[in-house]
């Protein structure tokens, strides 16, 4: 109930900024915002922005396909992109527009707080990774700040694209696999902060008994 409300405050706050691009529709994100796995896109396009839901035209519907391949609901997981409204004629979005809508994607972010982000395309991937490259660097697992980023190919790339579809397929179906070693990442972090206290603990202990 909190996450909700602190992303409807969000939301109400991005639909008053004055940002970029201000002539499109606010298209937030939508799903499970207790999710495990976060997809990040770059930009709604003309279906988004007359829908305003993100991921609903043709990348949407290989991105739901996708999805569903690994044997997970579209509501399993949380979609949204980095800057939240359509550029005009579907156009990259501009460096000083995706500045612009950084700080509110990091703040959702640290709302929903996922195990994993699914970066789709360059854009949300140069986000977290700003060194990357997407030919290199898609199905590869990285751990930036404690959480697990696992770049992808945008779907509209797959789309147009036999080879890129082909290795977006091959990535998605790992994901099963990071989630479950993004558990085991925050278990051991878990196990190792609590082994580390222990001493403290201890330490405390002659002082505790002065009470
Ligand atoms: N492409 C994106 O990056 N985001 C969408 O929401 C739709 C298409």
């Amino acid at each position: 109930m909190e996450k909700e409300k602190a992303l409807q405050a969000l939301s109400r706050e991005l639909m008053e900024a004055k940002l970029p691009l201000l002539e499109s529709n606010l298209v937030f994100g939508e799903g499970n915002i207790n999710c495990q796995v976060l997809f990040i896109g770059e930009a709604p396009g003309q279906t988004e922005n007359q829908l305003k839901r993100p991921f609903v035209g043709r990348a949407g519907k290989l991105l739901d396909e996708l999805i569903k391949s690994v044997g997970w609901k579209r509501e399993d997981v949380y979609i949204t992109n980095i800057v939240k409204r359509r550029p005009p004629e579907n156009r990259d979005p501009l460096p000083e527009e995706i500045e612009a809508y950084k700080p509110y994607l990091s703040r959702q972010i640290e709302i929903i707080n996922p195990k994993i982000i699914a970066t789709l395309g360059r854009f949300s991937m140069n986000y977290f990774l700003p060194f990357a490259k997407i030919t290199r660097d898609q199905g590869k697992t990285f751990e930036v700040n404690g959480r697990v980023i696992f770049p992808l190919f945008h779907p509209a790339a797959g789309l147009r694209n036999p080879n890129m579809l082909k290795e977006l397929k091959e990535s998605f179906k790992k994901l099963p696999d990071v989630v479950i070693e993004a558990t085991n990442l925050k278990a051991n972090a878990k196990k190792e902060a609590a082994d580390a206290a222990e001493p403290i603990q201890r330490a405390n202990r002659p002082q505790d008994s002065l009470f």
